[in-house]
């Protein structure tokens, strides 16, 4: 079976929410942001009640700066405990699984990858990370689904969809959520320079399991200014924040903790949470991520 499918947004919009209008009117589909604008930072709590009052005021003024080029920080969205308790589980699964590989066909398990150096380059773009790949169809101890969709409700609100969508799609109905738990152990793994297809989901979205200058220190999630500077995201972020932007705009991960030896087998370096709702594999002509050659300063 395979699904010959256009990917159209506008299918998706749920003409209930205040924000499908909103982005129907201020979406230019021939000018997505490429540079980063500003980081703003905000209250999650504040940010979820603001999104589901459907005010319209608020509505354009954050489709607008999303389309801007904003990268937003919401700040307190998942509790610290919790992340812990996943890093720690997520880590005893890294230790007792072998690292493997499936298609995102029906029945399609959890499953750990260890994309190292070797591997690195049969990714749209290079990357290198230990990843533990959740669907929300498997069983799950962790009850990981249960608390992402706090973030991710919102973030699918604001998209201008229904803040259920893709929920509890299964592979063959074409688009799927998917969470990764990535571990950015230290001095090699790291994501270089790209951009994210902008097809149906409208921005990247990660939650921060780490703190830089205390779990960590160098590197972690960058992205471009106009003038093409990179601009740390890490240094606003803490435990339980989440991070969004739309990812036309270039961005990448530096490696952290240059200074120390990598081990796939210790639990430091910089951990996060990333929500990705994904085509499966019975989608023909899939979209995937661009690499970016741009001479950074
Ligand atoms: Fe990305």
């Amino acid at each position: 079976m395979s699904i010959k499918t256009e990917i159209n947004r506008d299918d998706y919009l749920d003409n209930n929410n205040i924000f499908s209008k909103v982005w129907k009117n201020l979406e230019d589909v021939n000018n997505y942001p490429k540079r980063l604008n500003k980081i703003i930072i905000k209250d999650f709590d504040e940010f979820d009640s603001k999104a589901r009052s459907q005010d319209l005021k608020f509505a354009e003024e954050t489709v607008s700066s999303l389309l801007n080029g904003d990268c937003y920080i919401l700040k307190n969205a998942l509790k610290k405990d919790y992340l812990n308790f996943i890093k720690e589980k997520t880590y005893q699964y890294f230790q007792n699984s072998e690292s493997t590989f499936h298609k995102m066909y029906e029945g399609v398990p959890n499953y750990y990858r260890f994309i190292d150096a070797s591997i690195a380059d049969n990714y749209a773009f290079h990357q290198v990370k230990q990843v533990y790949y959740f669907f929300p169809f498997n069983p799950n101890e962790l009850n990981l689904f249960e608390n992402a969709n706090k973030v991710w409700r919102v973030t699918k609100i604001i998209s201008g969809y229904n803040e259920k969508i893709w929920e509890n799609n299964t592979p063959k109905d074409g688009i799927i959520d998917r969470i990764q738990i990535v571990r950015y152990f230290p001095r090699d793994a790291k994501l270089k320079l790209h951009t994210d297809p902008y097809l149906y989901q409208r921005f990247f979205i990660s939650c921060i399991m780490s703190k830089k200058g205390e779990d960590y220190n160098d590197g972690g999630l960058y992205l471009l200014d106009e003038k093409d500077n990179k601009v740390d995201a890490e240094i606003h972020s803490d435990v339980g924040d989440v991070v969004f932007a739309v990812p036309t705009i270039y961005h990448g991960v530096d490696p952290c903790d240059l200074d120390k030896a990598p081990s796939a087998k210790e639990k430091d370096g910089r951990w996060l949470l990333s929500l990705y709702s994904i085509m499966s594999n019975y989608i023909e002509d899939r979209h995937t991520s661009k690499p970016q050659k741009i001479s950074i300063k």
